[in-house]
């Protein structure tokens, strides 16, 4: 039985959103990314978006075609209650990414603490797939991942952590040459209690190998 999305919605009904290890008042960097990799006109996707304030700001920045895809209606209503009126310019997906079927071209692909869940090869190579029949040729996908020195497990599940090289050599295993590395950098994500969780943030280009 597949029991993800009972994991998350009850992780969102039962906890606010501002206290959530992961919960950022404001996804600087994120935003930084997606704004040097995708003008506004550009179809944008924050993979696993849940309550992440990430839409806020690409909404109001003037992203004009943003898709928020996530299992957990709980963590999307969270947004959507958030932004009001301007829920109406998001399109919201509710969906197990390792089993979507994409049904239009983004030019950047934005996963900030979902990939790294993903714990089986066969999932692993279910998200690969959906990235690459989601993105179009030239497009970005920015992957956020614990690092390799990052926690263990996040909201009590375990996850798989990973270096920039340690990410692409994943990606190349799955599909050779479909993604390039663009650039990488290392993060430290400060919790609502203060504590350090180190990521790995990677973008990559679709080849159209
Ligand atoms: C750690 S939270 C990060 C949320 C958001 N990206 C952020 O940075 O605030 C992980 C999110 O991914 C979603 N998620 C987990 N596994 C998923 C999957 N297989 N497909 C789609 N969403 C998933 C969860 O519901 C949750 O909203």
């Amino acid at each position: 039985m597949d029991d993800r999305p009972a994991h998350w919605d009850g992780v969102y009904e039962t906890r606010d959103e501002a206290a959530l290890t992961w919960f950022e008042t404001e996804p600087a960097l994120s935003v930084e990314l997606i704004r040097k990799h995708a003008a506004l006109c550009d179809p944008v996707i924050d993979v696993g978006g849940g309550a992440s304030r990430l839409v806020d700001c690409l909404v109001d920045t003037g992203y004009r075609a943003v898709t928020i895809l996530d299992l957990s209606d709980a963590g999307m209503n969270v947004s959507k209650c958030r932004l009001g009126p301007r829920t109406d310019q998001v399109r919201w997906v509710t969906a197990d990414v390792t089993k979507w079927n994409p049904d239009q071209a983004y030019a950047l692909w934005h996963d900030r603490a979902v990939f790294h869940f993903l714990t089986t090869e066969d999932d692993r190579k279910a998200y690969v797939t959906r990235l690459l029949s989601a993105l179009r040729d030239g497009g970005k996908a920015i992957i956020m991942t614990f690092a390799e020195d990052g926690p263990e497990k996040c909201s009590g599940l375990p996850v798989m952590r990973y270096s920039p090289t340690g990410l692409i050599e994943t990606l190349e295993a799955i599909a050779p040459g479909a993604l390039r590395p663009v650039e990488a950098q290392k993060h430290v994500h400060l919790t609502p209690k203060g504590h350090e969780q180190r990521f790995q943030v990677s973008v990559l280009e679709k080849t159209g190998r």
